[in-house]
């Protein structure tokens, strides 16, 4: 790691060293609660900005430059590498992505690609090395992806579901092709974040977003195993966040499955949590998003109660428990992130 890098509190946070005051990012925090990210929308579908390097670049920075905060997240899409890969799917208006043919067999399995990132997804690692630039100096970015056993629901439901049936369907009755699907993801995953990683991201967050479905025995026997092996893959020079949401009856499978820090929502209490997974790793979270969407005092109590929740140990990065909802004001975001900083200044 550069020298220079040392310094940001985000970064040390992720090592457990001890920052003047607790740092701050906030998942989606590039998006549609900003009228500078609306304004660009108007002219430009989702995904044309993020397959575009210096409108993806242009958005990343929107919330960087009004808000202090301490660490920025390229912006793009966990189903990104799935396109390549030779999966369809398109953003449906008001519906989220709407995949054309969800896979169900083996044989589907099969046709998929294990691509490479560098030549498939050239725009994200473009937009990297340009947000690198104008960010030197400032704050650390983030890179990302989708878990493996998250995108897998994608692609096999089609779309968001609510009790995922058919991905669960498919991993009890035909083992063979949900471990043949896990396999080349975790394969393709591994290639995606180690590529990141050579475009300059200085951090990695995996996002599990719908894992908090599964028992912790099914956790442990179908998807543990292959979380681990993409965290084992990822290059060691930069710290990694491993998120889920519901996961607090996984918190001490997701430590073993690995991360240097471990990502919680707000169901769980967050010193309750820390003191599961062990104070040996860095803990990030966890202010329901809806609160942001209350009185200013409503705020200050909760991050008041959130940072006393972590009794001033070192290793924490505040954020909230799932992504910014799209009618947050942002005046509310100006004054949390403010009151992060304020409330846990040494
Ligand atoms: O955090 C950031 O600012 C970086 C950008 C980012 C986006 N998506 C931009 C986005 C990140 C990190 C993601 C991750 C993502 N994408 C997840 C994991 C996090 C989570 O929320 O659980 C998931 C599940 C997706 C898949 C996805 N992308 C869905 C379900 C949707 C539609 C729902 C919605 O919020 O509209 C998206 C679209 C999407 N991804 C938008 C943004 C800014 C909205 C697109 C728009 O402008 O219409």
């Amino acid at each position: 790691m550069k020298k220079d890098e040392n310094r940001y509190p985000f970064l040390k946070a992720c090592r457990r060293e001890p920052t003047d005051y607790t740092p701050i990012w906030l998942m989606r925090q590039a998006g549609r609660y900003l009228k500078e990210y609306r304004a660009l929308r108007k002219k430009y579908s989702f995904l044309e900005m993020c397959k575009n390097p210096e409108l993806a670049a242009k958005v990343t920075l929107q919330p960087i430059e009004k808000f202090k905060l301490d660490a920025a997240i390229i912006f793009s899409d966990i189903l990104i590498p799935l396109e390549p890969m030779g999966v369809e799917f398109e953003f449906a208006k008001g519906e989220g992505p709407v995949f054309h043919h969800p896979l169900r067999q083996m044989k589907e399995v099969e046709k998929l690609r294990v691509i490479e990132p560098e030549e498939e997804i050239p725009f994200l690692m473009k937009a990297i090395r340009i947000v690198r630039k104008e960010l030197e100096g400032k704050v650390p970015l983030i890179g990302f992806c989708g878990a493996p056993f998250t995108l897998a629901s994608y692609i096999i439901e089609g779309g968001h579901s609510k009790n995922y049936v058919l991905t669960k369907s498919l991993m009890y009755q035909d083992r063979p092709a949900w471990d043949a699907l896990m396999e080349k993801l975790s394969e393709v995953l591994i290639r995606y974040l180690n590529a990141q990683i050579r475009s300059g991201v200085q951090t990695i967050q995996i996002f599990d977003s719908w894992v908090g479905c599964l028992s912790p025995h099914d956790y442990g026997e179908y998807v543990l195993p292959y979380s681990k092996k993409v965290i084992e893959g990822v290059g060691r020079g930069v710290p990694l966040i491993h998120f889920a949401t519901s996961n607090s009856g996984l918190l001490e499978l997701m430590k073993r499955a690995g991360g240097d820090v471990i990502g919680v929502d707000w169901r769980v209490d967050i010193g309750e949590a820390w003191g599961r997974i062990g104070h040996d790793v860095a803990i990030q979270g966890n202010l329901d998003p809806v609160v942001l969407l209350a009185p200013i005092e409503l705020i200050e109590k909760e991050v008041k109660r959130i940072l006393g929740g972590v009794e001033g140990r070192p290793g924490h990065i505040f954020n909230l428990g799932h992504g910014i909802l799209p009618n947050t004001p942002p005046q509310n975001v100006a004054a949390l992130v403010d009151m992060v900083h304020e409330y846990s200044s040494k």
